[in-house]
């Protein structure tokens, strides 16, 4: 049987850390060496215990040898400070956030379909900003699950859009793995930021990625990570602040969390595959400015619904559609490639209206990896633990 080291490993590794840390700031350089070179230690030891996650633990030592042999050289370079490092490393993963920021351009009416997921959406937003008794808690946060491509990102993407939020996105697994030991601060950074900046809207994909670790090697950094998220989403919940912080969180295995994230998110959501009118109004959006009076909007919906197409698909469709049209009408493209690009701007692609047949062959080139026993699960997960 194999011991797991790894949580014991990980406490002796926070702890090297603070020390080097308070080395560093009483400028207590050979200290500093000595703990940087434990801290590299404890990282291979841990890379060892984790192998999964051994890469990601051996780039660590890496970085805390660079350290030891630095140390002296940084504090030279770095500008006294009065607020010593703590602050440090709190700005440092606060800027880290700040680099995550998007402005999302994105808006309701781009989604086609999902009407009653966006209207849910909607009304969240609004009950947050008005002024209610306090008894009336908005939802602070929001699951969207179901399969790949059924615009759970893109409606994150519009509930910023339509609130001109300040929105942050991240994607738990890569969190997980790029911060690793450290996630749970760039968390608590995170909320620190979306309270600084809001109205915010926080978006975390790969939501599983969290639970799913959690009987595995890294359940350590997993669980740390997650309990601070959820930490910070109770805190938001009973603060009665005026700052407006929504999280999404969007998952393809909705399955795989457990009851402690659940628990947080009273509100899930399947945004499933799009029925028919969702189709015909997402392949208007995807055809937009283009000649499609030629058309069968209601004929090209229901073969999509035949061939069981996500959004992504219909998307897919559209442009592979419009790629068959171009080509045609263009066909010396690539002679066009020895121009500058100051003489491409002053050309414009040749056009023609939309035709069936186009459609036709781009539908011969996408399929769905979904069955119907896929979709079935999520309806199943759905029934039992959606909202
Ligand atoms: N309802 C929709 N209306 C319009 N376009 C859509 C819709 N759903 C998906 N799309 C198109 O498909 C693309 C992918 O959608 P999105 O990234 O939101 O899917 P997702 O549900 O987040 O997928 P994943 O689970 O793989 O992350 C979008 O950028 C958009 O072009
Ligand atoms: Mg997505």
């Amino acid at each position: 049987m194999t011991v797991d080291l790894s949580g014991p490993l990980y406490a002796s590794l926070e702890k090297a850390k603070k020390q080097f840390e308070k080395a560093k700031r009483e400028r207590n350089i050979e200290l500093a060496k000595e703990k940087a070179r434990e801290c590299a230690r404890i990282s291979k030891a841990l890379a060892k215990n984790v192998p999964n996650y051994a890469d990601i633990y051996l780039k660590q030592a890496d970085d805390w040898e660079r350290k030891a042999e630095h140390v002296a050289e940084k504090r030279r370079l770095e500008k006294p400070t009065s607020g010593g490092s703590e602050t440090d490393e709190e700005d440092e993963y606060k800027s880290q956030i700040e680099a995550l920021i998007l402005k999302s351009k994105v808006t309701w009416k781009d989604i086609g379909g999902l009407e009653q997921v966006k209207q849910l959406m909607m009304e969240t937003i609004v009950i947050s900003g008005l002024n209610k008794p306090d008894a009336i808690k908005p939802w602070k946060g929001i699951l969207l699950f179901g399969p790949p491509g059924t615009g759970k990102t893109l409606l994150a993407a519009a509930a910023a859009g339509s609130l001109n939020a300040t929105f942050i996105s991240v994607e738990a697994g890569k969190v997980l793995s790029k911060y690793f030991g450290e996630s749970s601060k760039l968390i608590s950074a995170l909320y620190e930021v979306a309270r600084e900046r809001a109205p915010t809207i926080v978006f975390i994909d790969e939501f599983d990625a969290l639970s799913l670790s959690r009987d595995s090697d890294i359940s350590e950094a997993s669980r740390r990570m997650l309990s601070s998220l959820l930490s910070a989403l109770d805190g938001l919940q009973d603060k009665k602040s005026k700052n407006f912080v929504l999280t999404l969180a969007a998952t393809n295995t909705p399955w795989n969390l457990d009851q402690a994230v659940l628990s947080r998110f009273p509100r899930r959501i399947n945004v499933s595959l799009p029925d028919e009118a969702a189709c015909r109004e997402i392949i208007k959006i995807h055809t937009k400015d283009l000649d499609i009076s030629n058309i069968e909007i209601p004929k090209i919906a229901e073969k999509c619904i035949e061939k069981m197409y996500s959004g992504r698909d219909l998307s897919n469709l559209c442009q592979l559609t419009m790629w068959n049209m171009v080509r045609e009408e263009n066909k010396n493209l690539s002679e066009l490639a020895n121009l500058s690009y100051e003489e491409l701007t002053k050309r414009s692609l040749k056009l023609r209206s939309l035709e069936m047949k186009d459609f036709y062959d781009a539908f011969e080139n996408i399929k769905t990896p979904l069955s119907e026993k896929d979709i079935d699960r999520y309806d199943q997960w759905s029934k039992e633990f959606g909202e």
